[in-house]
């Protein structure tokens, strides 16, 4: 069954690079993400891993956990681990799933099999701290993600939580965000009090709240 946004997160017990974890528990209080990628030992996947590690720091900043997964046993991740420090110049500082039974990656469809039946392609999931799926993505194995995106969309989820706020196209941090349409005008001018640019009733553009 494929995750879908809004959806419970589904829970499991994996061993990983960090030791064995119940995934709601090391979750925790946090927001999670979870990728996953094709195969160890790949060119793609190896940049990427690196350069997550490079930016764990602007995941822990916004209280995000971050776990990687691919259906090859723990002991290939801590050997492919080398060639990602030696290569990206980053160890890998977050855990990483070992699937051989795709266990995990059944529970999150992770694997298409017109595209290869085997292989896990390139998901990454955003879980909030109430465990419910908030972003799901799928690349194909040979195009490697852009998590710096991933960061945005976070940002962008921390604000609609926080603050009552969208954001429109090609938002980055510092912007001016949106009005939810959920929120009316009277209750806007609570949360609001500084006023907004009412370009239409349906658009309302504030100052970033958290700015
Ligand atoms: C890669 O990570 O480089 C990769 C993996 C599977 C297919 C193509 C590329």
């Amino acid at each position: 069954m494929a995750v879908r946004l809004g959806d419970e997160a589904p829970d499991f017990t994996a061993d990983t690079t960090q030791g064995q974890i119940h995934f709601y528990d090391w979750l925790g209080d946090s927001w999670g993400v979870l990728f996953s990628h094709p195969k160890d030992f790949t060119p793609v996947c190896t940049t990427e891993l690196g350069y997550v590690a490079k930016i764990k720091p602007e995941f822990d900043k916004r209280n995000v956990k971050v776990i990687g997964l691919s259906v090859d046993p723990v002991d290939s991740h801590e050997k492919w681990d080398k060639d990602i420090e030696e290569t990206q110049g980053t160890a890998v500082n977050f855990p990483m799933i070992g699937d051989p039974d795709r266990k995990v990656a059944d529970l999150y469809d992770m694997i298409h099999p017109n595209a290869n039946n085997t292989l896990t392609v390139r998901s990454v999931f955003i879980i909030d701290p109430n465990d419910k799926v908030r972003l799901t993505l799928t690349y194909p194995a040979s195009t490697g993600r852009n998590f710096d995106e991933i960061l945005r969309v976070i940002d962008s989820l921390q604000l609609t939580d926080g603050y009552k706020v969208a954001t429109p196209v090609n938002w980055k941090d510092g912007d001016d965000v949106i009005i939810v349409p959920a929120v009316s005008n009277e209750d806007a001018k609570k949360l609001f009090p500084k006023g907004w640019d009412e370009k239409t009733p349906y658009l309302r553009v504030v100052k970033q709240p958290n700015r």
